[in-house]
Protein backbone atom coordinates (compact mmCIF):
# COMPACT_ATOMS: atom_id res chain seq x y z
CA UNK A 1 0.00 0.00 0.00
CA UNK A 2 1.23 3.37 -1.23
CA UNK A 3 1.07 5.45 2.28
CA UNK A 4 -0.45 8.79 0.41
CA UNK A 5 -3.38 6.70 -1.12
CA UNK A 6 -4.14 6.52 2.82
CA UNK A 7 -4.86 10.38 2.65
CA UNK A 8 -8.13 10.74 0.86
CA UNK A 9 -10.84 12.56 2.44
CA UNK A 10 -14.24 11.76 2.25
CA UNK A 11 -15.99 14.26 0.87
CA UNK A 12 -18.91 15.93 2.34
CA UNK A 13 -21.79 15.22 0.15
CA UNK A 14 -23.90 18.40 -0.83
CA UNK A 15 -27.32 19.70 1.09
CA UNK A 16 -28.43 21.28 -1.25
CA UNK A 17 -28.98 21.29 -5.37
CA UNK A 18 -27.86 24.04 -7.51
CA UNK A 19 -29.66 23.85 -11.25
CA UNK A 20 -26.60 21.82 -13.14
CA UNK A 21 -27.33 24.08 -16.36
CA UNK A 22 -27.74 28.19 -16.87
CA UNK A 23 -25.67 31.00 -16.89
CA UNK A 24 -23.88 30.84 -13.50
CA UNK A 25 -22.36 34.80 -12.73
CA UNK A 26 -18.87 34.93 -13.28
CA UNK A 27 -17.02 33.46 -10.38
CA UNK A 28 -14.49 36.61 -10.05
CA UNK A 29 -17.46 39.20 -10.26
CA UNK A 30 -18.83 37.70 -6.98
CA UNK A 31 -17.10 40.73 -4.76
CA UNK A 32 -20.83 42.20 -5.13
CA UNK A 33 -22.32 39.32 -3.04
CA UNK A 34 -20.93 40.43 -0.14
CA UNK A 35 -21.54 42.10 3.42
CA UNK A 36 -19.70 45.56 1.81
CA UNK A 37 -22.43 46.33 -0.53
CA UNK A 38 -25.57 47.69 1.48
CA UNK A 39 -27.69 49.57 -0.24
CA UNK A 40 -28.41 53.08 1.32
CA UNK A 41 -32.46 53.15 0.77
CA UNK A 42 -34.95 55.79 2.06
CA UNK A 43 -38.03 53.40 1.96
CA UNK A 44 -36.99 50.24 4.13
CA UNK A 45 -39.91 48.25 3.23
CA UNK A 46 -39.20 48.71 -0.94
CA UNK A 47 -35.20 47.91 0.19
CA UNK A 48 -33.83 44.95 -2.05
CA UNK A 49 -32.97 42.04 -0.36
CA UNK A 50 -29.94 42.77 1.75
CA UNK A 51 -26.46 41.03 0.69
CA UNK A 52 -26.69 37.77 2.64
CA UNK A 53 -24.10 35.93 4.93
CA UNK A 54 -22.40 32.77 3.34
CA UNK A 55 -24.46 29.76 3.98
CA UNK A 56 -22.49 26.96 4.20
CA UNK A 57 -24.59 24.80 2.37
CA UNK A 58 -24.61 26.58 -0.74
CA UNK A 59 -21.14 26.37 -1.45
CA UNK A 60 -19.82 24.27 -4.38
CA UNK A 61 -16.83 23.14 -5.78
CA UNK A 62 -17.74 25.01 -9.35
CA UNK A 63 -20.54 26.58 -10.22
CA UNK A 64 -20.94 27.68 -6.72
CA UNK A 65 -23.04 31.22 -6.19
CA UNK A 66 -21.65 32.58 -2.63
CA UNK A 67 -18.99 34.61 -2.10
CA UNK A 68 -15.22 33.37 -3.74
CA UNK A 69 -13.39 36.46 -1.49
CA UNK A 70 -15.25 34.84 2.11
CA UNK A 71 -12.71 31.80 2.93
CA UNK A 72 -15.22 31.11 6.14
CA UNK A 73 -17.54 29.50 7.40
CA UNK A 74 -15.77 26.09 5.46
CA UNK A 75 -17.23 23.27 4.12
CA UNK A 76 -14.56 21.77 2.56
CA UNK A 77 -12.42 21.24 5.24
CA UNK A 78 -10.33 18.58 4.05
CA UNK A 79 -9.07 21.37 1.56
CA UNK A 80 -8.34 23.86 4.50
CA UNK A 81 -6.51 20.97 6.41
CA UNK A 82 -4.86 20.08 2.89
CA UNK A 83 -3.53 23.75 2.64
CA UNK A 84 -2.00 23.78 5.96
CA UNK A 85 -0.16 20.67 5.53
CA UNK A 86 1.63 21.84 2.89
CA UNK A 87 2.66 25.14 4.46
CA UNK A 88 4.15 22.72 7.02
CA UNK A 89 6.13 21.43 4.27
CA UNK A 90 7.58 24.43 3.30
CA UNK A 91 11.04 24.21 1.96
CA UNK A 92 13.55 25.51 -0.77
CA UNK A 93 16.27 24.35 -3.19
CA UNK A 94 19.12 25.88 -2.19
CA UNK A 95 19.18 24.60 1.13
CA UNK A 96 19.95 21.51 0.08
CA UNK A 97 24.09 20.96 -0.72
CA UNK A 98 24.77 19.88 -4.47
CA UNK A 99 28.53 19.52 -3.55
CA UNK A 100 28.75 16.27 -3.50
CA UNK A 101 26.19 15.96 -6.69
CA UNK A 102 28.71 18.47 -8.73
CA UNK A 103 32.07 16.30 -7.82
CA UNK A 104 30.65 13.27 -8.55
CA UNK A 105 29.30 14.94 -11.80
CA UNK A 106 32.58 16.53 -12.66
CA UNK A 107 34.18 13.06 -11.89
CA UNK A 108 35.26 11.36 -15.47
CA UNK A 109 34.25 7.67 -13.65
CA UNK A 110 31.71 9.25 -11.17
CA UNK A 111 28.81 7.83 -13.02
CA UNK A 112 27.89 5.87 -16.30
CA UNK A 113 26.89 6.57 -19.41
CA UNK A 114 23.32 5.21 -18.57
CA UNK A 115 23.07 7.07 -14.98
CA UNK A 116 24.61 10.28 -16.56
CA UNK A 117 21.43 10.02 -19.44
CA UNK A 118 18.31 9.21 -16.61
CA UNK A 119 19.25 12.53 -14.96
CA UNK A 120 19.57 14.72 -17.90
CA UNK A 121 16.38 13.24 -19.41
CA UNK A 122 15.00 13.80 -15.65
CA UNK A 123 15.48 17.23 -15.89
CA UNK A 124 14.74 17.45 -19.42
CA UNK A 125 10.90 16.66 -18.62
CA UNK A 126 10.83 18.05 -14.84
CA UNK A 127 12.01 21.38 -15.70
CA UNK A 128 9.06 22.07 -18.32
CA UNK A 129 6.71 19.95 -16.76
CA UNK A 130 5.88 22.10 -13.46
CA UNK A 131 5.69 24.74 -15.09
CA UNK A 132 3.19 23.22 -17.46
CA UNK A 133 1.59 22.39 -13.30
CA UNK A 134 1.32 25.58 -12.76
CA UNK A 135 -0.12 27.56 -15.49
CA UNK A 136 -2.51 24.82 -15.37
CA UNK A 137 -3.55 26.22 -12.17
CA UNK A 138 -3.19 30.10 -12.44
CA UNK A 139 -4.71 30.60 -16.30
CA UNK A 140 -6.99 27.06 -15.72
CA UNK A 141 -8.64 25.91 -12.63
CA UNK A 142 -7.85 28.37 -10.21
CA UNK A 143 -11.03 30.88 -11.79
CA UNK A 144 -13.31 27.78 -12.05
CA UNK A 145 -13.45 26.75 -8.52
CA UNK A 146 -15.96 28.53 -6.61
CA UNK A 147 -14.77 27.16 -2.97
CA UNK A 148 -12.45 29.73 -1.45
CA UNK A 149 -10.74 26.90 0.86
CA UNK A 150 -9.46 25.03 -2.33
CA UNK A 151 -8.93 28.07 -4.20
CA UNK A 152 -6.17 28.27 -1.15
CA UNK A 153 -4.84 25.37 -1.66
CA UNK A 154 -4.38 26.06 -5.48
CA UNK A 155 -2.40 29.46 -4.35
CA UNK A 156 -0.17 27.59 -1.85
CA UNK A 157 -0.01 24.52 -5.23
CA UNK A 158 1.12 26.89 -7.45
CA UNK A 159 3.92 28.62 -5.17
CA UNK A 160 4.88 25.23 -4.98
CA UNK A 161 5.23 24.19 -8.76
CA UNK A 162 7.12 27.28 -9.02
CA UNK A 163 9.73 26.26 -6.38
CA UNK A 164 9.83 22.58 -8.12
CA UNK A 165 10.93 24.52 -11.19
CA UNK A 166 13.21 26.31 -9.39
CA UNK A 167 14.89 22.92 -7.65
CA UNK A 168 15.10 21.60 -11.61
CA UNK A 169 16.84 25.03 -12.67
CA UNK A 170 19.29 24.52 -9.46
CA UNK A 171 20.00 21.14 -10.37
CA UNK A 172 21.07 21.89 -13.85
CA UNK A 173 22.81 25.20 -12.79
CA UNK A 174 24.89 23.39 -10.34
CA UNK A 175 26.08 20.54 -12.32
CA UNK A 176 26.85 23.15 -14.85
CA UNK A 177 24.91 21.16 -17.70
CA UNK A 178 23.82 22.33 -20.99
CA UNK A 179 20.33 24.80 -20.24
CA UNK A 180 19.58 24.60 -23.73
CA UNK A 181 19.74 21.01 -24.11
CA UNK A 182 17.73 20.83 -20.98
CA UNK A 183 14.95 23.46 -21.54
CA UNK A 184 14.29 22.69 -25.21
CA UNK A 185 14.05 18.66 -24.12
CA UNK A 186 10.27 19.05 -24.18
CA UNK A 187 10.76 20.26 -27.55
CA UNK A 188 13.40 17.75 -28.72
CA UNK A 189 13.02 14.51 -27.21
CA UNK A 190 10.40 12.47 -28.53
CA UNK A 191 9.14 11.03 -25.01
CA UNK A 192 8.92 13.86 -23.46
CA UNK A 193 7.76 15.92 -26.04
CA UNK A 194 4.45 12.71 -26.68
CA UNK A 195 4.13 13.21 -22.87
CA UNK A 196 3.98 16.91 -22.92
CA UNK A 197 1.76 16.95 -26.08
CA UNK A 198 -1.06 14.75 -24.19
CA UNK A 199 -1.36 17.01 -21.76
CA UNK A 200 -1.29 20.80 -23.15
CA UNK A 201 -4.71 20.37 -24.50
CA UNK A 202 -5.98 19.78 -20.96
CA UNK A 203 -4.45 23.02 -19.81
CA UNK A 204 -5.68 24.86 -23.21
CA UNK A 205 -9.59 23.89 -23.08
CA UNK A 206 -10.22 25.20 -19.40
CA UNK A 207 -7.41 28.38 -19.86
CA UNK A 208 -9.30 29.49 -22.99
CA UNK A 209 -10.50 33.22 -21.55
CA UNK A 210 -13.94 31.85 -23.34
CA UNK A 211 -14.15 28.70 -21.75
CA UNK A 212 -17.38 29.07 -18.50
CA UNK A 213 -18.29 26.46 -16.56
CA UNK A 214 -22.58 25.82 -16.02
CA UNK A 215 -22.94 23.24 -18.68
CA UNK A 216 -22.52 19.44 -18.64
CA UNK A 217 -20.37 19.48 -21.34
CA UNK A 218 -18.63 22.26 -20.23
CA UNK A 219 -18.19 20.88 -16.55
CA UNK A 220 -17.23 17.34 -17.91
CA UNK A 221 -14.30 19.55 -19.97
CA UNK A 222 -13.24 20.75 -16.28
CA UNK A 223 -13.56 18.00 -14.48
CA UNK A 224 -11.50 15.85 -17.72
CA UNK A 225 -8.43 18.35 -16.94
CA UNK A 226 -8.51 17.60 -13.19
CA UNK A 227 -8.23 14.28 -13.34
CA UNK A 228 -5.68 14.04 -16.07
CA UNK A 229 -4.08 16.64 -13.99
CA UNK A 230 -4.65 14.91 -10.53
CA UNK A 231 -4.26 11.28 -11.57
CA UNK A 232 -1.84 11.32 -14.69
CA UNK A 233 0.62 13.95 -14.54
CA UNK A 234 1.31 14.47 -10.75
CA UNK A 235 -0.28 10.68 -10.59
CA UNK A 236 1.78 8.56 -12.79
CA UNK A 237 4.01 10.75 -15.37
CA UNK A 238 6.31 11.91 -12.06
CA UNK A 239 6.81 8.22 -11.10
CA UNK A 240 9.30 7.08 -13.29
CA UNK A 241 11.49 9.79 -12.74
CA UNK A 242 11.22 9.65 -9.89
CA UNK A 243 11.89 6.15 -8.52
CA UNK A 244 15.12 6.94 -11.05
CA UNK A 245 16.48 9.69 -9.11
CA UNK A 246 15.67 8.09 -5.63
CA UNK A 247 17.55 4.54 -6.88
CA UNK A 248 20.30 6.68 -7.95
CA UNK A 249 20.46 8.59 -3.85
CA UNK A 250 20.13 4.61 -2.47
CA UNK A 251 23.36 4.10 -4.10
CA UNK A 252 24.67 7.29 -2.76
CA UNK A 253 24.60 8.82 -6.11
CA UNK A 254 23.52 12.11 -6.85
CA UNK A 255 22.39 12.63 -3.27
CA UNK A 256 21.65 16.06 -3.50
CA UNK A 257 19.36 15.98 -6.41
CA UNK A 258 17.94 13.01 -4.78
CA UNK A 259 16.90 14.90 -1.71
CA UNK A 260 15.31 17.79 -3.59
CA UNK A 261 13.26 14.74 -5.55
CA UNK A 262 12.24 13.69 -1.70
CA UNK A 263 10.66 16.72 -0.37
CA UNK A 264 8.98 17.53 -4.37
CA UNK A 265 7.58 13.97 -4.48
CA UNK A 266 5.68 14.19 -1.08
CA UNK A 267 4.71 17.52 -2.07
CA UNK A 268 3.73 16.27 -5.31
CA UNK A 269 1.54 13.33 -3.09
CA UNK A 270 0.02 16.17 -1.78
CA UNK A 271 -1.37 17.84 -4.67
CA UNK A 272 -2.51 14.05 -6.22
CA UNK A 273 -4.77 13.88 -2.91
CA UNK A 274 -6.25 17.24 -3.41
CA UNK A 275 -6.80 16.91 -6.75
CA UNK A 276 -8.62 13.85 -6.54
CA UNK A 277 -10.63 15.16 -3.29
CA UNK A 278 -11.51 17.77 -5.52
CA UNK A 279 -12.65 15.29 -8.26
CA UNK A 280 -14.76 13.12 -5.92
CA UNK A 281 -16.28 16.35 -4.37
CA UNK A 282 -17.96 17.53 -7.67
CA UNK A 283 -18.61 14.01 -8.81
CA UNK A 284 -20.94 13.48 -5.79
CA UNK A 285 -22.24 16.98 -5.92
CA UNK A 286 -22.65 16.87 -10.08
CA UNK A 287 -23.28 13.39 -10.53
CA UNK A 288 -24.78 13.93 -13.76
CA UNK A 289 -21.31 14.72 -14.83
CA UNK A 290 -20.54 10.73 -14.49
CA UNK A 291 -21.99 9.06 -17.20
CA UNK A 292 -20.66 5.83 -18.60
CA UNK A 293 -19.24 7.70 -21.91
CA UNK A 294 -17.41 9.99 -19.74
CA UNK A 295 -16.01 7.32 -17.35
CA UNK A 296 -15.02 5.43 -20.80
CA UNK A 297 -13.21 8.37 -21.80
CA UNK A 298 -11.22 8.58 -19.19
CA UNK A 299 -10.63 4.75 -18.98
CA UNK A 300 -9.08 5.74 -22.37
CA UNK A 301 -6.72 8.58 -21.20
CA UNK A 302 -5.60 6.29 -18.23
CA UNK A 303 -4.68 3.81 -21.05
CA UNK A 304 -2.91 6.48 -23.02
CA UNK A 305 -0.91 7.89 -19.92
CA UNK A 306 0.42 4.77 -18.96
CA UNK A 307 1.91 3.80 -22.94
CA UNK A 308 3.66 7.28 -22.76
CA UNK A 309 5.06 6.85 -19.57
CA UNK A 310 5.99 3.54 -20.60
CA UNK A 311 8.03 4.91 -23.80
CA UNK A 312 9.56 7.19 -21.98
CA UNK A 313 10.70 4.29 -18.87
CA UNK A 314 12.45 2.76 -22.33
CA UNK A 315 13.95 6.23 -23.67
CA UNK A 316 15.52 6.85 -20.21
CA UNK A 317 16.59 3.34 -19.67
CA UNK A 318 17.99 1.18 -22.90
CA UNK A 319 19.41 -1.10 -20.86
CA UNK A 320 19.31 -2.04 -17.32
CA UNK A 321 20.16 0.52 -15.01
CA UNK A 322 20.83 0.63 -10.93
CA UNK A 323 18.78 -2.31 -10.72
CA UNK A 324 16.01 -1.12 -12.61
CA UNK A 325 15.00 -1.58 -16.17
CA UNK A 326 11.89 -0.56 -18.00
CA UNK A 327 9.39 -3.69 -17.77
CA UNK A 328 9.82 -3.44 -14.08
CA UNK A 329 7.96 -0.24 -15.02
CA UNK A 330 5.21 -1.70 -16.86
CA UNK A 331 3.88 -3.34 -13.19
CA UNK A 332 4.57 -0.42 -11.38
CA UNK A 333 3.05 2.05 -13.82
CA UNK A 334 -0.29 -0.37 -14.05
CA UNK A 335 0.08 -0.55 -10.55
CA UNK A 336 -0.28 3.20 -9.88
CA UNK A 337 -3.01 3.05 -12.63
CA UNK A 338 -4.97 0.94 -10.71
CA UNK A 339 -4.79 2.34 -7.66
CA UNK A 340 -5.53 5.88 -9.41
CA UNK A 341 -8.77 4.41 -11.07
CA UNK A 342 -10.04 3.00 -7.78
CA UNK A 343 -9.31 6.38 -5.68
CA UNK A 344 -11.62 7.96 -8.65
CA UNK A 345 -13.95 5.54 -8.52
CA UNK A 346 -13.58 3.78 -12.23
CA UNK A 347 -13.15 -0.02 -12.47
CA UNK A 348 -9.07 -1.36 -12.45
CA UNK A 349 -7.89 -1.08 -16.20
CA UNK A 350 -5.37 -3.89 -15.57
CA UNK A 351 -5.08 -7.22 -13.80
CA UNK A 352 -3.91 -7.21 -10.47
CA UNK A 353 -0.33 -5.75 -10.47
CA UNK A 354 1.59 -6.07 -7.95
CA UNK A 355 3.96 -2.74 -6.71
CA UNK A 356 7.69 -3.83 -7.81
CA UNK A 357 9.23 -0.59 -5.63
CA UNK A 358 7.84 -1.07 -2.24
CA UNK A 359 10.57 0.95 -0.54
CA UNK A 360 8.74 4.08 -3.07
CA UNK A 361 5.98 4.24 -0.68
CA UNK A 362 9.03 5.11 2.25
CA UNK A 363 10.42 7.38 0.68
CA UNK A 364 7.52 9.29 0.39
CA UNK A 365 7.09 9.18 4.02
CA UNK A 366 9.77 11.39 4.70
CA UNK A 367 9.71 11.39 8.70
CA UNK A 368 11.84 7.77 8.66
CA UNK A 369 14.01 9.07 6.07
CA UNK A 370 15.24 12.14 7.65
CA UNK A 371 18.81 12.50 6.85
CA UNK A 372 19.19 9.99 4.53
CA UNK A 373 21.20 11.45 2.42
CA UNK A 374 22.52 13.90 4.73
CA UNK A 375 22.27 16.67 3.01
CA UNK A 376 19.27 19.30 4.37
CA UNK A 377 20.74 22.17 5.83
CA UNK A 378 17.17 24.07 7.35
CA UNK A 379 14.67 21.80 9.16
CA UNK A 380 11.41 24.30 8.84
CA UNK A 381 8.90 21.54 10.67
CA UNK A 382 8.02 21.89 14.08
CA UNK A 383 6.09 19.88 17.23
CA UNK A 384 3.59 17.77 15.38
CA UNK A 385 3.61 19.53 11.51
CA UNK A 386 4.03 16.05 9.85
CA UNK A 387 1.12 14.87 10.94
CA UNK A 388 -0.82 14.98 7.72
CA UNK A 389 0.74 11.34 6.98
FE1 LIG B 1 5.49 20.08 -8.98
FE1 LIG C 1 2.18 19.37 -8.40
Amino acid sequence: MLSWDEDVATPTPARGARPAAGAPRPVDSSFDDGALAVPAVANPAAEAPAAHRVNVADKRIINGETDVNQLVPFKYKWAWEKYLATCANHWMPQEINMSRDIALWKNPTGLTEDERRIVKRNLGFFVTADSLAANNIVLGTYRHITAPECRQFLLRQAFEEAIHTHAYQYIVESLDLDESEIFNAYNEVPSIRAKDQFLIPFIDAIADPHFKTGTPEADQTLLKSLIVFACLMEGLFFYVGFTQILALGRQNKMTGAAEQYMYILRDESMHCNFGIDLINTIKLENPHLWTPEFREEIRALFRKAVDLEYAYAEDTMPRGVLGLNAPMFKSYLRFIANRRCQQIGIEPLFAQEENPFPWMAEMIDLKKERNFFETRVIEYQTGGALNWD
